[in-house]
């Protein structure tokens, strides 16, 4: 029987994608098939994150229950990779003296020569140098699975915000060769991938080199991928504000590909709070930013991350925070409490703040941001959207209260602006003439489809297909994309 690996990954899109290429590197070199069961695995990895403090004590807790698995299988093997390996290298086996493999995020290519060390001498390794761009070179043509995918096309930053370990735990940044970028969406759009994601800690700060000599950045790179056949929506995530260029700006405006959404981390509405993170820009560049964009696509959604109660923020301070919200009108936000990170400057500015009043502050923002959010979800309710439909619905339908309704054909898409819709295919009751016609929802998977939604619950929307005539015929058909 194939042994099993499982993987556990915290953090952020680019440890996705990481764990996604340890599964095909292991299961190019030692056949193991991924579970998600960790009790059946016989190699378990996970893949940390050491941004804020709570990512990393939750690693801990982990590898404890899976100790007394390997008192009792001692053939069972657990790595554990990502930014706190990287950060804390041996150290780890000071807390967890059981871990076989220790690797860093530039070293997951190296996993299955470890693992074989690992199993040949009976000795516990470690890796986490930063070898760059072998990573790359070194892993399987990645498997798509389902209509969107990640590509990463840097790693690192070199931002190094007063606050954050990443520059650290991954490096400095370094941009993967346009074409290796390119070869990797061509690979995705001929397995059915219509919509993709570049990634990176900084990705606007991409300037991969081309074959014919010069540099490529990340708006001329989204015009080659939106050039690809079968690539109709194009994302990509994080983006310094400082980096976002008026080329950026300029391909929001010519791509249609390029999805109105865009992630544009602020941390903070306070200039004082801004340099003291060390971010680079004011409160009024970031606004401005945001002018520009929006005068090119006027219905962009914008989210941020924000970070509530850093050092000595004050009332004032947090008001500016909650002030650049009110105008810029976010649409989701990943926003947390300051965390000390041991090693960066912040860790050693003197902070006064009491916790209750940061985690006050916290709730608010949250609060508005989600109140912000609903009413953009209720302004969605009759209009017409187009969505991918990536595949069945997690959830059934639950038609206007009736309990749970197991219906088989029910698939979900992503809006633009990145919101769920469960597609109610038979009309359900929902408004609409669809009622009872037969509609072969499978064939939507993997399509674009526009519908006209119909409901707007807390975190999802509901919606029926609209035919190109209208939704006057019950009938639906996948759209070309735009
Ligand atoms: N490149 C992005 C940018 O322009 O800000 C951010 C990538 S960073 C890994 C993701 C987010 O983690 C940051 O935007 C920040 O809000 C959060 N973060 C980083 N360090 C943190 C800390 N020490 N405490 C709380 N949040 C932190
Ligand atoms: Fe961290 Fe700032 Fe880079 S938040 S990932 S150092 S842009």
């Amino acid at each position: 029987m194939a042994q099993k690996l499982y993987i556990k990954t915290f953090g952020c899109q680019m440890n996705e994608y990481d764990s996604a290429r340890i599964e095909e590197v292991l299961g190019e070199s030692h056949a193991l098939a991924t579970t998600a069961d960790p009790a059946c695995a016989d190699v378990i990895l996970v893949n940390t994150c050491s941004v804020r403090e709570k990512a990393e004590e939750k690693l801990f807790s982990e590898l404890g229950r899976w100790r007394r698995w390997k008192e009792t299988r001692p053939d069972l093997v657990i790595g554990v990779g990502g930014c706190v390996a990287s950060q804390e290298g041996a150290a780890i086996w000071e807390r967890a003296p059981f871990v076989d493999i220790v690797f860093g995020p530039q070293t997951l290519h190296r996993l299955p020569a470890l693992l074989d060390r690992v199993r040949a001498t009976g000795e516990r390794v470690i890796d986490v140098s930063f070898p760059e761009i072998e990573k790359f070179d070194c892993l399987p043509r990645p498997r798509a699975k389902g209509p969107t995918a990640f590509v990463s096309i840097m790693e690192g930053c070199s931002k190094y915000c007063s606050f954050c370990v990443v520059p650290y735990t991954r490096g400095e940044e370094f941009s993967r060769p346009f074409d290796d970028v390119i070869t990797e969406v061509v690979g995705h759009a001929e397995q059915g991938v219509r919509e993709i994601t570049l990634l990176g800690q900084n990705v606007n700060a991409y300037r991969g080199a081309m074959h014919g000599g010069g540099v490529c950045d990340l708006a001329f790179l989204i015009r080659y991928v939106a050039a690809v056949d079968g690539i109709d929506r194009i994302r990509f995530t994080t983006s310094h504000p400082l980096e976002f260029s008026d080329r950026l700006v300029a391909a929001f405006a010519e791509v249609p590909e390029l999805a109105g959404h865009l992630h544009l981390p602020v941390q903070s509405g306070s200039d004082r709070i801004l340099t003291l993170m060390k971010r680079g820009y004011t409160a009024i560049e970031y606004k401005s930013k945001v002018r520009r964009l929006r005068a090119v696509r006027p219905d962009i959604s914008l989210s941020s991350d924000f970070i509530v109660g850093f050092p000595g923020e004050s009332d004032e301070d947090f008001a500016r925070t909650m002030g650049l919200i009110e105008e810029v009108g976010f649409d989701a936000s990943f926003s947390f409490l300051y965390s000390r990170r041991p090693g960066t400057p912040a860790a050693s500015l003197p902070d006064e703040v009491p916790l209750a009043v940061k985690k006050e502050r916290l709730a608010r923002l949250q609060n508005r941001i989600a109140e912000n959010a609903r009413g953009i979800s209720e302004a969605m309710v009759g209009q017409r959207t187009r969505i991918l439909v990536e595949g069945p619905s997690r959830k059934h339908l639950s038609p206007l209260g009736a309990g749970p309704h197991h219906h088989p054909d029910q698939v979900f898409g992503r809006t633009e602006n990145n919101r769920v819709v469960n597609l109610c295919a038979r009309g359900l009751s929902m408004g609409g003439d669809l009622s009872g016609r037969d509609l072969i929802v499978p064939n939507f998977i993997g399509q674009f489809v526009d519908v006209v939604i119909t409901e707007a619950r807390s975190h999802t929307l509901l919606g029926v297909p609209v035919s190109e005539r209208g939704n006057d015929e019950g009938l639906a058909r996948p759209v070309a994309a735009a």
